[in-house]
């Protein structure tokens, strides 16, 4: 049967199989408008900061999964370690029909859940992401790997993606990658009461999130000596500069990471090396720092179990379960819409 792929908007993908399917939903994610709002919010704060999106394009993709690689950073192999131990019981905790991923990137990780839930029945994967091309790659590896998967791929932020629904049945939500570390506590907030409210009494969360530890462990995993994680961030800027209209010299940063024992965060900062004027015509703006003046290009907040519990309960949420990795270093958690 010839195939006429077609996202669900109509707009052809030119990629997708019967059991691969690509969709814009909401906004688009590179709606001029938008992205602009987005960052002129953003750069407005006092220190500024650069939204998270203009790290994700290709090359910051193909970056981040460097990262993920690293020996100093430990998350990904933390995390991957506690889901080849727990796959099985997590999906047989939450009996999932569905499993719905929060910025799946590769969904390298997700790959283990996706065949314990395969073996019990559950065919159905949900992945949404800002990066089109990561999501094109991820989906069709995964059904080229699995001939009972079907894969639908949103391209959305969190916020329009939660309202979706593939088909019937209890819903497993995946946040994994300690994402939810990189948003503001305010946002943090927001964002857990609208993922609550968007769970029905079975669906369930699996939710990564990285533990309180050293400065100097933490330093290093966002500071690695090879310069990843310096490259992809300044691949941010670079992408400011081109959504900006005028080159920003890239020289004239240099990238710290510094842990803020305050507020519970690593900060990923591009620290002026001498007195500057960023010029964004595009965005009719303007930026000066003085040397030594800073923008912040993510946070990556770092919790106790307690401190979670604390924010999931106040958005009404109730923890299931926790498993930790044997360094305990890093911890997943399930947990339910409370009733
Ligand atoms: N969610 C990842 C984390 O907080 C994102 C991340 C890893 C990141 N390394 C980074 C973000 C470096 C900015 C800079 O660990």
């Amino acid at each position: 049967m010839p195939l006429n792929p077609r996202t669900s908007d109509g707009r052809a993908t030119g990629t997708a199989t019967p059991r691969f399917e690509l969709a814009h939903i909401g906004p688009h994610v590179d709606d001029g408008e938008r992205a602009v709002a987005e960052l002129r919010a953003g750069l407005g704060r006092s220190p500024a900061h650069l939204p998270a999106r203009l790290l994700y394009d290709a090359r910051g993709s193909a970056l981040f999964d460097a990262i993920t690689e690293l020996p100093e950073y430990y998350p990904t192999r933390a995390e991957t370690e506690i889901l080849e131990r727990h796959a099985g019981e997590i999906i047989e905790r939450a009996a999932p029909a569905e499993l719905f991923e929060l910025g799946s990137g590769s969904s390298r990780k997700t790959r283990i859940l996706i065949e314990a839930a395969l073996e019990r029945g559950c065919r159905r994967y949900v992945a949404l992401d800002v990066s089109a091309s990561a999501l094109e790659q991820a989906g069709l590896e995964l059904v080229a790997a699995h001939d009972e998967l079907s894969v639908r791929a949103l391209v959305a932020d969190f916020a329009s993606g939660l309202a979706h629904r593939a088909g019937p049945g209890p819903r497993l939500v995946l946040f994994l990658g300690s994402t939810l570390g990189n948003f503001r506590p305010e946002e943090r907030r927001r964002f857990l009461k609208q993922l609550a409210l968007s769970l029905r009494p079975d669906d369930r969360l699996l939710l990564g999130y990285d533990i309180v530890k050293p400065a100097a462990v933490l330093e290093l995993a966002y500071d690695d000596p090879a310069g990843v994680t310096a490259a992809f961030v300044r691949n941010g800027l670079h992408n400011l500069a081109r959504v900006g209209g005028e080159p920003i010299p890239l020289a004239a940063f240099a990238y710290e990471a510094k842990w803020i024992p305050e507020s519970s965060h690593m900060e990923m900062r591009l620290v002026a090396r001498r007195d500057l004027r960023i010029r964004l015509p595009n965005l009719d703006l303007h930026l000066d720092l003085a040397a030594g003046e800073f923008l912040i290009s993510e946070i990556s907040t770092k919790f106790t179990r307690e401190s979670l519990a604390r924010d999931l309960s106040e958005a009404g949420l109730t923890v299931d379960v926790t498993f930790a990795d044997r360094a305990k270093r890093f911890e997943l958690l399930l947990a339910r819409p409370q009733g």
